[in-house]
């Protein structure tokens, strides 16, 4: 499509533009478009993909390194077919096969938002993917299969709210991204929409009627927990779901709502969801027999946050039986967590977890693991706890 002069940032109508910011925190734009904070949106940051890296582009107004030539068209054909204004494919890195369910309006605040934004100049490196991804046509036939083109229909079934919540969470929101597993295509695998999936050393919980949690979500633990990071009957979002929560914490409080019934709706089978163990497991005479290095170690580096009874248990912290990484099949998270600390809640002010990954070594992390598991569940040890570690020393994600 043609190259145009930028737009003036005063064409657009104020509106629209406040409009599309919410849309943009919505869609986590600045999230994987940000590599340095001082150049929002410049890209240049890395996603780490089974065929290589491939690197967020600059998306500010600048006319030649950004998309400040880009027409509404060009703009609104990228997010909803992943092709480029020169007409190249882009890679479904870019999660186009989700925006694609915005409305033309939502394309229209999105494109007036980023157009009034400070063009920065810079370019981000070039992607480079090896195998068949290396020839960006191939895309083509990706899409042929995968991409699901143009916003859902209203099931009148269900309600405004949910309807709703379920064109964000399938559409900007793009939860599926993390929390649905891929095919070696690296397409989400929709038969098994939700069912959870490793990401960039973490692992997002399956949110559908196979949730590990032991308490159940509801619509309204959902919502805080969406909109704070901070669910109180469960724990706080760690990792790439803690970025998700910052986001979320700035749109409108209908959306995150909506967000929480249709997600609430998701996981309205799960166990928990069933049953409601008030009082949380705690085997902490057993455990310490078993592993009493860790126990130790628990005491010194852990306790004076995490043992019931300590000042930040008693300001209301869930209690960490009650968290889904330790019931999790996998220890990718509770390591990562360990390891790489909570940076605060959006919403909650108070003690965060500092980053352990200097101060412990990988056969402590390892003790510290099996001793949360053993102690805090009633669920059968973790099978790879040493590459859970290997991967969260590698891991790219901060
Ligand atoms: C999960 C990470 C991720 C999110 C979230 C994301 N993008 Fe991107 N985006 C990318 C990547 C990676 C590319 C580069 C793809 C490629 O090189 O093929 C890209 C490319 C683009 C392009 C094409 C630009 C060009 O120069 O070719 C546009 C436009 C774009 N994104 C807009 C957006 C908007 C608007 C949002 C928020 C609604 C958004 N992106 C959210 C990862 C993301
Ligand atoms: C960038 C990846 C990413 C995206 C996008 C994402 N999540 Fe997550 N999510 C995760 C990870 C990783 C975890 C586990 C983090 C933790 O243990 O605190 C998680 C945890 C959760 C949990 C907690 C589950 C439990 O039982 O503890 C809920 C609920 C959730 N996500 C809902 C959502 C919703 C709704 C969206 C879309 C609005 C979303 N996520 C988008 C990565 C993501
Ligand atoms: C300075 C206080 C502090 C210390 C010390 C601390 N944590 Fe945390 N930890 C937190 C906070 C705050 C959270 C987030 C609230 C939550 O999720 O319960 C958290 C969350 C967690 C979680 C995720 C929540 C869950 O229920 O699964 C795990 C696991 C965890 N910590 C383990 C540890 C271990 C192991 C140690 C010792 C090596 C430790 N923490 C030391 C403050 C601390």
């Amino acid at each position: 499509m043609d190259a145009i002069t930028p737009p003036a940032p005063a064409s657009f109508d104020r509106y629209l533009v406040a409009e599309g910011e919410d849309l943009a925190k919505l869609g986590n734009c600045a999230g994987c478009h940000t590599a340095e904070p001082s150049r929002p949106l410049a890209g240049g940051r890395a996603m780490p993909t089974p065929f290589g890296k491939v690197f967020a582009t600059n998306i500010t107004p600048h006319a030649e390194d950004g998309i400040g030539a880009w027409s509404r068209e060009a703009f609104g054909r990228a997010l909803r077919r992943g092709i480029a204004r020169n007409g190249e494919h882009l890679y479904p890195a870019f999660p186009y096969d989700h925006f694609t369910r915005a409305t033309d309006q939502e394309l229209e605040a999105l494109y007036a938002w980023l157009m009034t934004r400070r063009p920065i100049a810079g370019r981000a490196p070039e992607t480079k993917l090896a195998g068949i991804f290396g020839f960006r046509p191939v895309v083509a036939a990706w899409n042929l299969i995968n991409l699901d083109e143009g916003p859902l229909a209203d099931d009148r079934q269900q309600s405004p709210s949910w309807n709703r919540g379920r064109a964000l969470v399938e559409g900007l929101a793009h939860c599926g991204g993390c929390h649905t597993p891929r095919d070696r295509f690296g397409a989400e695998d929709r038969s098994h929409a939700f069912d959870g999936a490793r990401i960039e050393g973490w692992y997002a919980p399956p949110i559908n009627a196979r949730s590990p949690a032991v308490r159940p979500w509801t619509a309204d633990e959902l919502y805080v927990y969406l909109r704070t990071g901070l669910g109180p009957m469960h724990a706080a979002a760690a990792g790439p779901m803690g970025g998700v929560t910052r986001a979320l914490a700035q749109v409108p409080d209908t959306d995150v709502r909506a967000i929480a019934v249709y997600v609430a709706s998701l996981m309205a089978g799960a166990p928990a969801a069933r049953q409601d163990k008030a009082e949380p497991v705690d085997r902490l005479a057993d455990v310490q027999r078993a592993h009493p290095e860790a126990a130790t170690l628990f005491a010194g580096a852990c306790a004076t946050c995490h043992e019931p009874g300590a000042p930040m248990m008693q300001q209301g912290r869930p209690h960490l039986a009650w968290g889904t990484p330790l019931h999790e099949d996998n220890a990718n998270d509770t390591i990562a967590i360990i390891m790489k600390g909570l940076v605060s809640p959006a919403g909650a002010t108070g003690p965060t977890m500092p980053a352990f990954a200097d101060m412990l070594d990988d056969r402590q992390v390892q003790e510290l693991a099996v001793y949360l598991r053993a102690r805090f569940t009633d669920k059968p040890p973790w099978a790879d706890v040493g590459g859970a570690i290997a991967e969260a020393r590698q891991g790219e994600h901060k």
